[in-house]
């Protein structure tokens, strides 16, 4: 497995992985990453990709987001392909995003997910640090990662990008 950065050729390749990761007619995860490209929210070396033998078999992304108006980052979407899931690339994924968002003095990640896969990875339910959701979507699924520059200042109502809200 090789994980590296996004580059401009690989955005139909990321569009495919999110489609087949998520399989969801409703919520289509890879627009939403297109979106996030072209409104200019995906931080700079945070969309991330894993490549077997050559093909894009995983991906992730963080994008901006804010906390009462301070910048954090979100988390997501993260997708691995079904024939490649529960072999370590997500969390290749994970330990390698949340190192380079640490490594770029990133405050914090939140995201929405699962809570029984993304606390082995550090991330807390975001309410016990001050971090609250624009809506109730349930303490456990929403989640912070607390990195190195985090100074317990960022408190308040987290709002994704616009991108998510068009989803
Ligand atoms: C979630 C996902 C990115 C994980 O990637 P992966 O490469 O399959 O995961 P890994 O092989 O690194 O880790 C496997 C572990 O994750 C757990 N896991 C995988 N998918 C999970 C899910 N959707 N919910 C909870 N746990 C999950 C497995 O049970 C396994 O746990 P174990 O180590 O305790 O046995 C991948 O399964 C995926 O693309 N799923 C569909 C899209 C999705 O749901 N994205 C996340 C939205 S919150």
């Amino acid at each position: 497995m090789l994980l590296r950065r996004e580059r401009p050729d690989d955005a139909d390749a990321i569009r495919n992985v999110q489609r087949a990761a998520f399989a969801d007619p409703e919520r289509d995860h890879g627009r939403l990453v297109d979106d996030l490209r072209a409104d200019g929210d995906i931080v700079p070396g945070l969309s991330l990709v894993a490549e077997l033998d050559g093909e894009i078999a995983g991906h992730v992304v963080c994008s901006r987001a804010t906390v009462d108006g301070r910048a954090c980052l979100a988390l997501g979407p993260i997708g691995v392909v079904p024939s490649h899931q529960r072999s370590g690339i997500g969390s290749a994924l994970m330990h390698a995003v949340i190192a380079a968002a640490d490594a770029l003095d990133e405050p914090a990640i939140v995201l929405l997910g699962h809570p029984s896969y993304y606390p082995r990875f550090g991330f807390e339910p975001a309410a016990d640090h001050g971090v609250t959701p624009p809506e109730d979507w349930g303490r456990d699924v929403f989640m912070v990662r607390r990195l190195s520059a985090w100074a317990g200042t960022l408190r308040g109502t987290f709002r994704y990008a616009p991108a998510f809200e068009r989803m």
